[in-house]
């Protein structure tokens, strides 16, 4: 099989890139392919003859996009739109990665794939507008929404959460959203097996169980050996440009279709701080 990674310089291309063994794989970033030129992105995957296209670049400032709106629609939507134009042309597969922002966090219990966009910032938006424009051009592409992505090789919250220990005797973190965070090595096998299997549609995919950021960090100081005191606060107290959902928990049922299980998000911090002692 061939592959054709874009985004594959972020903090999910990265392990993308890594695990994916036994295939073809060709992974490209902003600098290779900026995803807003439609005649580059289609000389670059008719030239990379890909049965699949994994698009995993984006925009992913929340904050920066509500400053910069008109930056943030012309990656995340009108580019993922000439991806999607380029592979529907070349006839590659496309699997594109969604984000829970798509949703307005009102619900109590885990969002399904059928349940409602309804996106609170100008990056949900975004995403959401990119999800509805690729159904429409490429009906049988595969959207994978995740969430709250860490990992070793970019910024994150686990990472940011341990710099800021290091020098603080007490931390405030919000208490009142809720999600699940998600390991990008967990998230990058459950990708590679999800093209491996041919899917399509919309799947849910985040390491398993859900906390607040505040119980995230806590767990993030514990692990860590960390003295630092973590404090609960509200959203309204930590004020952001965009609004975040109260709760995003998604559903496991859609990737479970898949025979594809993803491990508890305390195993997978676990595995993160390793990897992330390993590599200083
Ligand atoms: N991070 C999260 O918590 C989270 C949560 C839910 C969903 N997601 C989604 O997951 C995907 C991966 O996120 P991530 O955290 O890995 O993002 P990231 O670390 O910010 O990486 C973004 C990637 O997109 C590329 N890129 C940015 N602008 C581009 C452009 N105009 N043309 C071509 N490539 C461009 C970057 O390339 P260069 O580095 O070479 O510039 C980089 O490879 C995104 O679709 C994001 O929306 C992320």
């Amino acid at each position: 099989m061939k592959v054709l990674i874009l985004g594959a310089t972020g903090l999910l291309g990265k392990p993308l890139m890594r695990e994916w063994s036994g295939d073809e794989v060709v992974g490209l970033g902003s600098r290779d392919v900026d995803i807003r030129d439609e005649a580059r992105v289609l000389e670059v995957i008719e030239g990379s003859r890909a049965d699949w296209t994994v698009l995993a670049s984006a925009y992913t400032d929340v904050d920066g996009c509500e400053s910069h709106p008109d930056l943030a629609f012309a990656v995340n939507r009108d580019g993922a739109l000439n991806v999607a134009r380029g592979a529907q042309q070349v006839g590659s597969k496309l699997l594109f990665i969604g984000s829970d922002y798509v949703f307005d966090g009102r619900k109590t219990a885990p969002y399904d794939i059928g349940d409602q966009r309804n996106p609170q910032s100008v990056y949900g938006r975004t995403k959401a507008d990119a999800e509805l424009g690729l159904l429409h051009t490429l009906p049988g592409c595969c959207i994978v929404r995740t969430s709250w992505l860490f990992g070793v090789g970019g910024n994150c919250f686990p990472d940011t959460i341990l710099k800021l220990a290091a020098s603080r005797p007490s931390l405030d973190v919000v208490n009142d959203q809720r999600g699940c965070p998600t390991y990008t090595v967990d998230l990058a096998r459950a990708i590679i097996e999800l093209c491996r299997k041919d899917a399509s549609g919309i799947v849910h995919a985040t390491n398993s169980g859900d906390c607040t950021w505040f119980e995230f960090a806590r767990e993030i100081v514990k692990d860590a050996g960390l003295p630092t005191e973590v404090r609960p606060v509200s959203s309204q107290q930590m004020a952001r440009p965009a609004p975040r959902p109260a709760y995003s928990v998604l559903s496991a049922t859609s990737l479970r279709q898949y025979g594809i299980e993803m491990p508890g998000w305390q195993n997978a911090l676990g595995r993160y701080l390793q990897e992330r002692k390993s590599a200083t």
